[in-house]
């Protein structure tokens, strides 16, 4: 059977970008930049860039056209041992799309909302927490869905699996309009963001340099983990993406568009966030430092606020909410499916199942992940997940992956073998970064990281909660890494595969 493949070299950068462009640079890079220095913040995120973004991006597409198989048959090939560690990143990733997912409900919610402007009678807070998500006092209290939640989750889903359904055939199909159309929406918003009164007041804050910032380790390790997040890296999609190109493809010059316009796109956002939070500060006379800038607070409550404030009336309210939230979907959407093709490009290499049903099943049972996030109490389980299984996982499979390939098989070797097709070619520098530098950054933060986490709740959640939701489901991706490892295909993809050509070091 002959493998899958991009349509064209523009389909798989356009899909790559889908994937790392996505509500990481929506609100996560301007609310980090503005916590961490503001424009001097932009220095650590070059530099993270350049010396771990980057080398990293490459390294997992030429791991994965080199196995021409999802993450974790193309780590085992690097390294007989190495099959769990790809897993595990596939089990982390299935955490993470299951609420990824309930955000993007969210999102088809607030579309519906701003057509109504249905926040106005109660407020954008209120209306959030208790008209949307109907959220309960306490993560133990489920107290059943939240149905409008409920329905958009499905919504969400059917999306997710219309885009997977044929492939990368039909990923291709999806990706010419996921990709460029929130661009779109976001020149557009940013265009009336920045030309709003009083936007130079947030543009100050969002990119005044704070100097004394890059003193701060902190701050370079914000840099780090931004960069990986946006990237979409160290989570097995991007070796599933490049396991669909063919050999002759330009892994580094790729690497460095995709990286790029994820970079550029996150700075644009920028713009079109702190414009419009300056004008609220103004009209509200509200300090900005006593706003929401990051996260859920900003998208779903600072921002349908800051709309409700625009100049013209209804109209201008519908048009930029309804705006603003198709972008957060089109932006989230092809992440989210990035994610999932991951996951089912892992089990079908593995197993030799039928990939549309693998795909739908997986949908199903994504859905049924997603359904915790959907009750009442959602929004504390989204919240302690998401701190422990994206930071925590991402940073250990980081440093594993970085030792694998650098010092297990050979950062020299994979690089030879990328650069033989790449019209940049990269020198030892890159060996550099993955077999010292970015080990050691990664370690580095994974320490601070077991310092704050261990013996101080999280968000001050109860230790029940914690052990449950955090180092609990922690514990179940590795355990799932390990199993899915030892379980055995039954009829296995044809064997021989390490001889083909694929696997020539040159
Ligand atoms: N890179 C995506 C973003 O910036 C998030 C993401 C993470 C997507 C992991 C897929 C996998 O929003």
């Amino acid at each position: 059977m002959t493998r899958e493949r991009w349509n064209s070299r523009m389909i798989f950068i356009l899909a790559a970008i889908g994937s790392a462009v996505g509500l990481g640079n929506a609100w996560r890079f301007p609310g980090t930049t503005y916590n961490n220095g503001g424009g001097a913040f932009l220095i650590p995120y070059l530099i993270a860039l350049l010396t771990a973004g980057i080398p990293l991006l490459i390294l997992e597409h030429a791991i994965g056209r080199r196995a021409q198989a999802g993450a974790p048959i193309a780590l085992k090939k690097m390294h007989k041992r190495a099959e769990p560690l790809g897993w595990w990143a596939l089990a982390t990733s299935f955490v993470i799309v299951s609420y990824y997912c309930v955000v993007l409900a969210w999102t088809v919610h607030y579309m519906w909302s701003s057509l109504t402007h249905a926040w106005k009678a109660v407020g954008p807070a209120d209306y959030f927490f208790g008209n949307v998500l109907k959220i309960s006092d306490d993560p133990g209290m489920l107290g059943g869905f939240s149905v409008p939640v409920l329905i958009c989750v499905a919504i969400a889903w059917l999306a997710v699996w219309l885009s997977l359904r044929n492939g990368v055939k039909s990923v291709s199909k999806v990706v010419v309009w996921t990709v460029p159309v929130p661009l779109v929406l976001l020149i557009v918003l940013m265009i009336r963001a920045v030309t709003l009164p009083s936007a130079n007041i947030g543009l100050t804050f969002y990119l005044q340099p704070d100097w004394s910032a890059l003193l701060k380790p902190s701050v370079w390790a914000a840099a780090y983990g931004q960069v990986f997040f946006s990237l979409s890296i160290l989570f097995g999609i991007m070796i599933a993406y490049g396991s669909y190109l063919s050999k002759d493809s330009d892994l580094t010059t790729d690497g460095m568009i995709i990286a790029f316009a994820d970079a550029g796109i996150s700075f644009l956002a920028g713009f079109a966030v702190f414009g419009t939070l300056g004008y609220l500060s103004n009209v509200t006379a509200t300090p900005i430092a006593d706003m929401s800038v990051a996260g859920v607070g900003l998208a779903f409550i600072t921002y349908p606020e800051a709309i409700s404030n625009l100049p013209g009336g209804a109209v201008a309210i519908s048009v930029f909410g309804l705006l603003f939230f198709l972008m957060l979907f089109t932006l989230g959407i092809d992440s989210a499916f990035s994610i999932v093709e991951g996951i089912v490009a892992g089990l079908v290499d593995k197993f030799n199942w039928n990939k549309k049903k693998t795909t739908l099943v997986l949908c199903l049972i994504g859905l049924a992940g997603s359904l915790i996030f959907a009750t009442r109490a959602g929004l504390y389980w989204l919240d302690i997940t998401d701190h422990f299984v994206n930071d925590f996982n991402l940073i250990v499979i980081g440093v594993i992956q970085c030792f694998v390939v650098g010092w297990l098989f050979g950062a020299k070797k994979i690089r030879t073998y990328f650069n033989e097709t790449s019209s940049i070619k990269f020198g030892r520098w890159w060996d550099i970064m993955i077999r010292y530098v970015t080990p050691i950054v990664l370690l580095y933060i994974s320490i601070t990281y077991l310092i704050e986490n261990i013996g101080n709740n999280y968000g001050g959640y109860a230790t029940r909660y914690i052990a449950i939701g955090g180092w609990g489901v922690v514990a179940a991706t590795i355990i799932t890494g390990f199993v899915l490892t030892f379980i055995r295909a039954k009829h296995p993809a044809p064997e021989g595969e390490e001889d083909a050509p694929a696997l020539e070091e040159g």
